[in-house]
């Protein structure tokens, strides 16, 4: 086989555990076939044929996995922020969400938000379209075009919805049926259960779900787990069997090492240990749940007692989409659980939120952390010379100040499954 040989150049930083950056300055990143081969200080003689490209001083880094967004929220970002979680529902993302029953308006929706996710240099999603099967379908071949990688899944909602946006229990079935056999052999896009939340699936649509996820082990599950206390409330009364939220998952067999649980805000220590006993991936959604009020989750004790935490945008509960600001979020978020737990618990580091947005939200994609040798080069490249410096920085540093300050035209190049998928030249 005669794979196509690339080398990309810069000052590379990743981190590869929760706590530490690994920096190479001017190294060489070798790709075969889109493979990552190796980091090298100088391009080994055998990969001398390479495709080279040096960019000089800028940094290169993995690119950033959103773990929990809502595709067709995306027309009402920065909305409805004065309203809490169930209000916010019905009141916005409901009527937005209908929306997507006209294709036409889920094309052009659609390819705007794909793009807009590759320039923001995020190439991996665990994505909710709404219900509509069309206008997911849509949504896939966009991303897909795009080059964004991962999971999105047609939503199951046959109660507590609106008029416009409900479906019977058959047709949530059925539908879910077709939307998974149309779509389970595309190569980046790959299909995922997506329940709403327990208060919008009847116990027999909760139970067909099950099935399929039976009869599909390769197709994970996603959906949202104890964000409000008011949704709390409202899924004990739904399921006045099941002690806690998680269990209402659990019962129909939709709680595995590969189900994505969004918040996970009010999560106590039996419920963590169910996601952690299970293998379930939490996603923080710092953001969100500021934004809607839902609260401040415990990503530190998740972090401690060997949950798999990730990040999400949670887009339109967030505001957008830019990951550099979802991992500024949840670092804020848990300094401010950390006053909550009385200067108990730690904050969470830059190099530990770096991690949880690219090499936690890639292992869930079953990917090395880092710019490990095997793995697709899903990457991003970063300038930051138009800036002044205070002092000579490190790599380091240049990574913090790219979180914080989140620049305009600071992504100069992309690439998503070893493909280069962005460049600000055009
Ligand atoms: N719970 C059920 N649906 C949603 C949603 O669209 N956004 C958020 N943040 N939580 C939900
Ligand atoms: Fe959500």
């Amino acid at each position: 086989m005669n794979e196509r040989l690339e080398a990309i150049k810069g000052n590379i930083i990743y981190a590869e555990t929760p706590g530490e950056l690994t920096v190479m300055p001017d190294s060489w990143i070798v790709t075969e076939g889109g493979i990552i081969r190796g980091i090298f200080g100088e391009l080994p003689e055998r990969y001398a044929a390479a495709e080279a490209t040096d960019y000089g001083d800028m940094i290169i880094t993995p690119s950033f996995t959103d773990l929990h967004l809502h595709a067709p929220q995306y027309p009402m970002l920065g909305l409805g922020m004065d309203l809490e979680l169930l209000g916010w529902l019905n009141k916005y993302a409901f009527p937005t969400e209908a929306m997507f029953s006209d294709a036409g308006y889920a094309r052009r929706v659609y390819s705007k938000l794909a793009h807009a996710l590759i320039e923001r240099g995020t190439t991996r999603v665990c994505i909710f379209s709404s219900l509509h099967r069309e206008a997911t379908n849509i949504l896939m071949d966009e991303l897909e075009k795009a080059g964004v990688t991962g999971y999105a899944g047609k939503v199951n909602m046959d109660r507590n919805g609106s008029e416009e946006l409900i479906e019977t229990t058959e047709e949530s079935v059925a539908e879910t049926r077709l939307f998974i056999e149309e779509n389970k052999d595309r190569k980046l896009i790959k299909p995922i259960l997506t329940p709403r939340f327990t208060p919008s699936c009847t116990n027999e649509l909760m139970e067909e779900l099950g099935k399929i996820a039976a009869e599909y082990p390769d197709i994970p599950v996603q959906s949202h787990l104890s964000e409000n206390t008011d949704e709390m409330k409202w899924v004990k009364e739904l399921h006045p069997d099941c002690q806690q939220y998680w269990e209402t998952y659990a019962k129909y067999g939709l709680w595995t090492s590969r189900t994505v649980m969004a918040h996970c805000v009010w999560s106590d220590a039996r419920e963590r240990q169910a996601m952690r006993d299970a293998g379930v991936t939490a996603v923080h959604c710092a953001d969100s749940n500021q934004n809607i009020c839902s609260g401040v989750a415990p990503v530190r004790a998740m972090l401690n007692e060997g949950v798999k935490v990730a990040l999400g945008s949670d887009i339109a509960g967030g505001d957008h989409l830019h990951m550099f600001d979802v991992v500024a979020a949840s670092i804020r978020a848990s300094k401010a659980r950390r006053v909550l737990d009385n200067w108990e618990t730690d904050f969470l580091t830059v190099p530990e939120g770096w991690y949880l947005a690219t090499s936690a939200g890639a292992a869930y994609f079953a990917e090395q952390p880092g710019f490990a040798p095997g793995n697709h080069l899903h990457a991003l490249v970063l300038a930051d010379d138009d800036l002044p410096q205070p002092h000579p920085m490190t790599p380091q540093e240049r990574l913090e100040r790219a979180v914080y300050l989140r620049q305009g035209g600071a992504i100069r190049a992309v690439w998503s499954e070893g493909r280069k998928v962005f460049s600000a030249e055009g």
